[in-house]
């Protein structure tokens, strides 16, 4: 037995340190924010525990709690006022996202970016406009419930969201956000050509310097289930499938983000986390780019529920799952762990 190497001469005190290969900083993370055109007070959301829906009044407030942790960039979301086929609501210069926008942008520091997709306006839940055909089934067999998420029961479900038509809504929202004062539009809709349509928009409108952090690799998770509780944008039929990626895939995320790069994305991002941080670390490897990892609600609320009955601790996993993310690769995180995080670092 070889015993002239050992490696646990590393990890004592006081070198541990010296020899750290990844570190977390509070500059590192963002945090989502669920701003709610229909809430008068906060409004807990009971599968995040810690996180609310917040009035457009209360975003400004909401904004400065997460500065006070160190955290410097927040990720809005919102929630419309009404919904309707097309998801109008989400170009509207008067929307819950624009209005958060401009008090934001007015009155901090923060560094803010915004989510552009469709799913939250639409009645229907999915990212974008439906195809024709899907319209005249759904008018012909009178909408199936909202809510019901399952896979076999409502329309036929090959059809799916107009690619094309959704990528003119995308354009208007990124410029509407932009015009708002964000400060990085992010694409999260799975949308082919979501990227290089936004960049013309944006660039026609005189906003060439406002970067676009796409959701190059997202993958259709049932990780993302207290999310869609949160921001109320769960397809009220059928699934994700057809324009989010199976979660099988590997080389597909590598193609995917690749053609995000040729449309101009400034920064990768891969979704969810940890269970494709294979994923992160690919794209790491192949491109120069940033690389932005989501660490979604599913991940953060299963986190809670265990610590809830006392068999994980949570302060420690949250900050060992962080680290983890970043060790694969990520550059920054957008995690709802962010504010819990920072207070500690
Ligand atoms: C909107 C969007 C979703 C998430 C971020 N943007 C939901 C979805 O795709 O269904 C999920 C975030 C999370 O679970 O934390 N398209």
């Amino acid at each position: 037995m070889d015993l002239t190497r050992r490696p646990r001469r590393l990890r004592q005190d006081r070198l541990r340190g010296l020899v750290s290969e990844t570190s977390l900083a509070p500059s590192d993370l963002v945090a989502p924010i669920f701003v709610d055109a229909t809430a008068d007070e906060r409004v807990p959301i009971e599968s995040m525990p810690g996180h609310e829906r917040v009035p457009i009044e209360e975003s400004v407030v909401r904004v400065e709690e997460v500065l006070a942790t160190g955290v410097e960039a927040v990720m809005l979301f919102g929630i419309p006022r009404s919904k309707d086929p097309e998801g109008t609501r989400a170009w509207a210069d008067d929307g819950v996202v624009q209005e958060a926008t401009r008090r934001i942008v007015a009155e901090t520091d923060a560094y803010v970016l915004t989510d552009v997709c469709l799913c939250e306006y639409t009645d229907h839940g999915h990212c974008g406009p439906l195809e024709e055909e899907l319209r005249d089934e759904l008018a012909a067999a009178d909408a199936p419930d909202a809510g019901a998420c399952d896979r076999d029961a409502g329309p036929d479900p090959t059809l799916t969201v107009d690619n094309d038509a959704t990528l003119k809504a995308l354009e208007t929202i990124a410029v509407s956000h932009a015009e708002a004062g964000a400060d990085m539009i992010a694409p999260s809709g799975m949308i082919d050509g979501m990227v290089a349509a936004i960049r013309g928009a944006l660039d026609r409108a005189g906003f060439e310097h406002v970067p676009i952090m796409s959701y190059a690799a997202k993958y259709e998770s049932a990780f993302y289930g207290p999310f869609r509780d949160a921001a109320d944008g769960a397809p009220s039929f059928g699934d994700r499938r057809h324009y989010q990626m199976d979660p099988a895939n590997a080389r597909e995320a590598m193609r995917e983000v690749a053609l995000d790069v040729e449309q101009g994305a400034d920064v990768l991002m891969v979704k969810p986390a940890l269970p494709y941080l294979d994923v992160v670390s690919a794209v790491r490897r192949e491109f120069a780019h940033p690389v932005a990892a989501y660490n979604v609600s599913g991940e953060y609320a299963m986190l809670h529920a265990a610590a809830e009955r006392g068999w994980l601790d949570l302060e420690d996993v949250a900050h060992e799952s962080l680290l983890s993310i970043k060790r694969a690769g990520a550059d920054l995180i957008l995690t709802y762990f962010a504010e819990d995080v920072a207070r500690v670092l």
